[in-house]
């Protein structure tokens, strides 16, 4: 039975890694990677590590060979025709090469009234999917918690979570979790098999004070809530590069398009996910 996981060098994709490590075999186990020279960690590890570039379906044909499940995380791009020629190119290569089962990232905000830029693309997955022969699972994550905690010290200073969001909640999941519940799918043939959605969040929502009352307590330092404009986000946020992609998601936000809740985790994995408050003490350095 080998698993084979794309994006093995990022952030969701290396955790997933971890989690295999952790609950199969590492013969079983595939990194498939974009650039080898990001993947020294894994070849040390003994890993097999095959390359691909999701632009190049020939590539993928290639790493695919053998593979019994994909897990597919995908690039990070904000242009929904790369992504979607990523993925046909994934699906192509998935059916040339007899590959039977997939586990796919998705994201929250996937609704069709969603104005983030990248809602298109998660609309269109589980459409796409359901007219494949794969069997398949879909795992829609909620915000990652991960990002919250270098952004803490500027937090500090502002004073105040700034987010375009205004009194609607807003639904996290930590990395770690979302990559255990990935590989938990990818080792179950019942959730293989089942062509479902399973929504990974924590066991609640926040409103943005109530996130900031959790990032004083953990920090000691006050943080409150003081929304900017949409606009004004995308400008203070414009020299990182995708300020205004990500004013766009949290206009989705205002519309109450980032609040999904969902047990799916605990049935997927058997225990609750980390909440938020445990996972920032955890993970903020003082
Ligand atoms: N739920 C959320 O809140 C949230 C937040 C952020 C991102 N996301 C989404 O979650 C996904 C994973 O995020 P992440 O933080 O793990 O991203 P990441 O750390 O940037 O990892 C992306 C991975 O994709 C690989 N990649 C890039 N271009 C590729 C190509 N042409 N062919 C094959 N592989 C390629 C990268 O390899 P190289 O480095 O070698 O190029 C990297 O390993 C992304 O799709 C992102 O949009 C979700």
């Amino acid at each position: 039975m080998k698993i084979a996981v794309t994006g093995a060098t990022g952030h969701l994709g290396n955790q997933i890694i971890n989690q295999l490590l952790k609950k199969t075999e590492k013969d079983n186990i595939v990194a498939l990677v974009h650039t080898k020279k990001h993947a020294q960690k894994l070849i040390d590890e003994n890993l097999e590590v095959r390359e691909i570039d999701f632009q190049n379906e020939a590539s993928l044909q290639k790493a695919f060979v053998g593979i019994d499940t994909l897990i597919y995380v995908a690039s990070k791009t904000y242009s929904v025709l790369d992504r979607v020629k990523e993925f046909e190119n994934v699906l192509s290569a998935l059916e040339k090469d007899n590959v039977k089962n997939l586990v796919a990232m998705s994201f929250i905000a996937d609704q069709e009234t969603n104005p983030f830029v990248m809602s298109p693309f998660y609309g269109y997955l589980p459409r796409r999917l359901a007219g494949t022969n794969l069997n398949y699972a879909i795992a829609k994550n909620a915000l990652y918690a991960d990002p919250l905690v270098p952004y803490l010290p500027e937090l500090i200073e502002r004073h105040a979570l700034i987010y375009p969001v205004g009194n609607a909640k807003m639904s996290f999941i930590s990395i770690e979790d979302s990559a255990e519940a990935m590989a938990d799918m990818a080792l179950n043939e019942d959730i293989l098999h089942s062509r479902k959605i399973y929504t990974l969040t924590q066991g609640r929502s926040y409103t943005m004070p109530e996130l900031g009352k959790i990032m004083t307590k953990v920090t000691g330092h006050e943080i409150g809530y003081k929304p900017v404009s949409v606009k004004e986000f995308g400008e203070i946020y414009s020299s990182e590069g995708d300020g205004a992609e990500l004013a766009s998601m949290y206009a989705g936000g205002a519309m109450g398009m980032l609040t999904s809740l969902s047990d799916d985790f605990a049935h997927i994995t058997g225990h609750e996910p980390e909440d938020m408050y445990h996972f920032l003490l955890k993970n903020y350095q003082k």
